[in-house]
């Protein structure tokens, strides 16, 4: 294997393309508004740093140019690569990091991805979201609080998870409602349902996205991961997931980077006959069960 030597940039190149970004740089002085002009021309310096660190050829400027236009081509109502784009390189995390700051214990957010409805229907206090999904019950229960220890009575909690084939339901493309619901926490801030036991399954593939994974020898697999999505007056709106303590996809790596420390979870496998917490009688069936408590920061933090 030969090694290539770049050439060195002669100081009359790198005065040339220094100017560039400055001309460029410039041309958004009277941006009227400063937070546009501010994003406009940092990312113009970004951009350019980019091109001048790798010396982009112009067959790459080419293939990324294709790409996007696959990505727009893909896109629609009920799909949108851009977004998967930005989640698998890390951007959608860089971008929830950045807005949800750690305040005093508060549970940490993570991805929203793709496959939240908001029209799922309500539960009651220990009612199932399955809606006829397949998989291997589950028991999950916990509190809402806020970071004094409060409990958030009514605290609006949304759940949706795919079903134990890797589906959403969305993703079925008929008109079923299943694997999600919203239920409202009790007046002591607890709440209850039965979910599914989550399971490892890839994001969409299909498209470019799923291209520059394999070539860059990435998997597209989540780890395995029930999605929330809890609201009340005056908190922050947590957008977050509990992943399964002891799935081998959190050490082989969560495509988008979702993944958080304290958000791995026990779910506790229950063997046949175990009695359920609610008398359910799930006959021959192992389950099982998790607590997830919920902590929610103030809004505006
Ligand atoms: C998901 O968890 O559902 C998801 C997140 C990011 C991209 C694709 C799917
Ligand atoms: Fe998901």
């Amino acid at each position: 294997m030969t090694t290539e030597i770049a050439e060195p940039i002669s100081p009359e190149q790198r005065a040339l393309e220094d100017e560039l970004v400055a001309t460029v740089v410039a041309s958004f002085d009277h941006t009227p508004d400063p937070r546009l002009k501010e994003l406009m021309q940092s990312l113009t310096r970004h951009l350019h740093a980019f091109i001048r660190d790798v010396r982009l050829t112009e067959a790459e400027w080419n293939t990324a140019i294709e790409f996007l236009t696959a990505a727009g081509h893909i896109t629609d109502a009920r799909r949108q690569e851009f977004v998967l784009l930005s989640d698998v390189l890390g951007v959608s995390m860089q971008t929830i990091a950045v807005n949800n700051r750690a305040y005093k214990g508060a549970t940490d957010a993570t991805v929203f991805g793709p496959f939240f409805l908001d029209d799922a229907p309500e539960i009651p206090l220990g009612g199932d979201i399955a809606g006829g999904a397949s998989g291997q019950p589950c028991w999950v229960e916990g509190t809402v609080t806020d970071t004094d220890g409060k409990p958030v009575a009514g605290a609006r909690i949304e759940v949706w998870e795919c079903d134990e084939d890797g589906f959403y339901d969305v993703q079925y493309g008929d008109e079923r409602v299943a694997g999600r619901a919203h239920l409202f926490a009790d007046d002591n801030g607890r709440y209850r349902f039965w979910g599914l036991t989550p399971v490892p399954y890839p994001i969409p593939h299909d498209g470019p996205v799923g291209t520059m994974l394999e070539a860059t020898g990435r998997s597209p697999v989540r780890a395995s991961h029930l999605h929330f999505m809890v609201a009340a007056g005056g908190l922050r709106t947590l957008v977050t997931h509990i992943f399964v303590d002891g799935d081998p996809q959190i050490e082989i790596g969560d495509s988008v980077f979702g993944v958080k420390d304290s958000l791995i979870t026990e779910f506790a496998p229950q063997v046949p006959g175990t009695p359920t917490p609610d008398g359910r009688d799930l006959g021959d069936r192992s389950w099982a069960r998790a607590r997830f408590d919920i902590v929610l920061a103030p809004d505006g933090v």
